[in-house]
């Protein structure tokens, strides 16, 4: 391909030539015969005749400047092509861009453009037309402000060498891509979606970018994680084994394997590795992730997902926390469990559990459903209710007073708030342990009827509570006995 390429390029270079030199030599026999043929001596000698013969020349001149400088164009292209493309790239290991093969080629065809027309017209100062041709110099200053921006910033690009062809560059506002060209105008990078972004020179010197040289050994970082169970050591050892297998891993430099965080879910870590071609880092970066996951299998070694260590504690029980005689004795002091012997007490001692509050935390809210009973094992609470929707305290109970039996016996809704005057702890007697102490006890359920009984007047105003009390504690006590299922 490329050397047909070549062969065209140079017919086409001979056949340009030829035609070039053809004309040229063409204008040069043809001159003298037409001078004579329109000028020549038969010619009447008039004033007509003296200017339309400088005309002749005039033109017959322009067209050789012309003729000339299309031939020197063609050279100079195909001197740049065949010659000092490859010298450079011989030499610099880059391709020249077109902003160096521009500035070349102009510089050239500025330097024959003088020797021509110094040739042809010996008699007319250069220098004099560019200098004073001041209102020229203006309006192309003012058309080509951007055009020269954009060359200035190219020509500094040129300068600085920040980059060049073929190396990676991030641009932050357009993305990173591998730079195609760097032209008079901008710079052509493809990006790894194989799209190709145009960056004018102005807007490309306003940017930070990092550019990643295609000679330089550039590194990548690929972030894993693996289990605390798993040996740093081991996990060093197996990663950079595998890593520096891997195609385009430089083996100039040995990859580095360091821990990045001792993190919540296990120990995140980092490999860093040099590339020999940084413009395909991302295939090698997934190469490199593939390497880590095939060699973690052989070597026994995981990955660590998000995952959290549970340690559990049992439930704090009575005995767990407190001297057991304690609770006992707290419980058998209670009046309306004084009838219980000793194994009853200790059994419900040791199916109640401790529950500690907050001074001002409700134990129990008015309305809720409820199963069990508390007695007060330290600490006081306030009984209150609502009065025209401020809490009145009804009662306030301290150690070795019990609240909450009569949701629980009846399996009403709670009838009133229970809250801790101070740090409070309770001991919570469920249904299950009642029901038991119950069948064995059945006085318990009379004693625990009057109790609520009387509550239940506490909660009403004392008129109403003195017709009530004995009536209920009556159907009370058949409440309960009905609720628990007992004869
Ligand atoms: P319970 O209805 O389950 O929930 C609220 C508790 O407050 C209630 O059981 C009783 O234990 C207690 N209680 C209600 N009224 C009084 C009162 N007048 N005196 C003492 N305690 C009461």
């Amino acid at each position: 391909m490329a050397k047909t390429g070549i062969r065209k390029g140079f017919i086409l270079f001979l056949v340009a030539v030829t035609l070039i030199v053809a004309a040229l030599l063409l204008l040069n026999f043809l001159e003298p015969s037409l001078r004579d043929y329109f000028f020549g001596e038969g010619v009447a000698d008039t004033k007509m005749k003296q200017t339309a013969a400088s005309s002749f020349d005039q033109v017959v001149k322009l067209s050789r400047v012309v003729l000339m400088m299309i031939l020197v164009i063609v050279i100079v292209r195909a001197l740049m092509n065949a010659v000092f493309a490859p010298l450079f790239r011989a030499s610099t290991g880059y391709e020249a861009s077109s902003i160096i093969r521009n500035a070349f080629s102009i510089v050239l065809y500025i330097i024959f453009f003088v020797f021509i027309f110094k040739n042809q017209y010996p008699d007319v100062d250069l220098g004099a037309v560019f200098t004073t041709s001041a209102i020229f110099g203006v309006i192309i200053g003012l058309a080509l402000q951007d055009t020269l921006g954009n060359l200035f910033a190219g020509i500094s690009f040129q300068a600085d060498k920040p980059f060049q062809v073929g190396d990676v560059i991030n641009i932050p506002t357009k993305g990173v891509g591998v730079v195609e060209s760097v032209t008079w105008r901008g710079v052509k990078i493809r990006t790894f979606t194989n799209k190709i972004v145009l960056i004018s020179n102005t807007s490309l010197g306003k940017e930070a970018i990092e550019v990643a040289p295609r000679n330089n050994l550039n590194a990548r970082l690929v972030f894993f994680n693996t289990l605390y169970t798993d040996s740093p050591a081991k996990t060093i050892h197996v990663v950079r084994e595998a890593v520096r297998e891997a195609d385009n891993v430089s083996t100039k430099i040995t990859p580095i394997v360091r821990i990045r965080d001792l993190a919540a879910s296990g120990i995140d870590w980092e490999v860093k590795y040099w590339l020999v071609d940084y413009s395909k880092y991302n295939d090698t970066d997934a190469l490199v992730r593939q390497r880590i996951w095939y060699a973690f299998k052989r070597a026994g070694i995981t990955f660590a997902f998000p995952t959290q260590t549970l340690h559990i504690a049992p439930r704090t029980k009575v005995e767990a926390h407190h001297d057991d005689t304690t609770l006992i004795e707290r419980l058998s002091n209670v009046e309306i469990f004084a009838p219980l012997n000793e194994d009853e007490v200790s059994r419900l001692a040791s199916t109640s559990e401790l529950r500690v509050f907050a001074p001002g935390e409700a134990v129990i809210k008015a309305g809720d459903q409820g199963s069990s009973m508390f007695v007060i094992n330290r600490g006081r609470v306030r009984v209150q209710i609502s009065d025209n929707g401020k809490p009145r305290t009804v009662a306030t109970l301290n150690e070795g007073d019990f609240f909450g039996e009569m949701a629980l016996f009846t399996g009403e809704p709670r009838s009133a708030n229970v809250v801790a005057a101070e740090e409070t702890e309770v001991l919570e007697i469920g249904h299950q342990a009642m029901k038991q102490l119950f069948e064995t006890n059945p006085d318990l359920v009379e004693a625990l009827s009057n109790e609520v009984a009387e509550r239940r007047a506490g909660l009403k105003s004392k008129e109403e509570a003195k017709e009530t009390k004995e009536d209920e504690s009556d159907g009370l006590f058949k409440t309960v006995k009905r609720f628990f299922g007992l004869n």
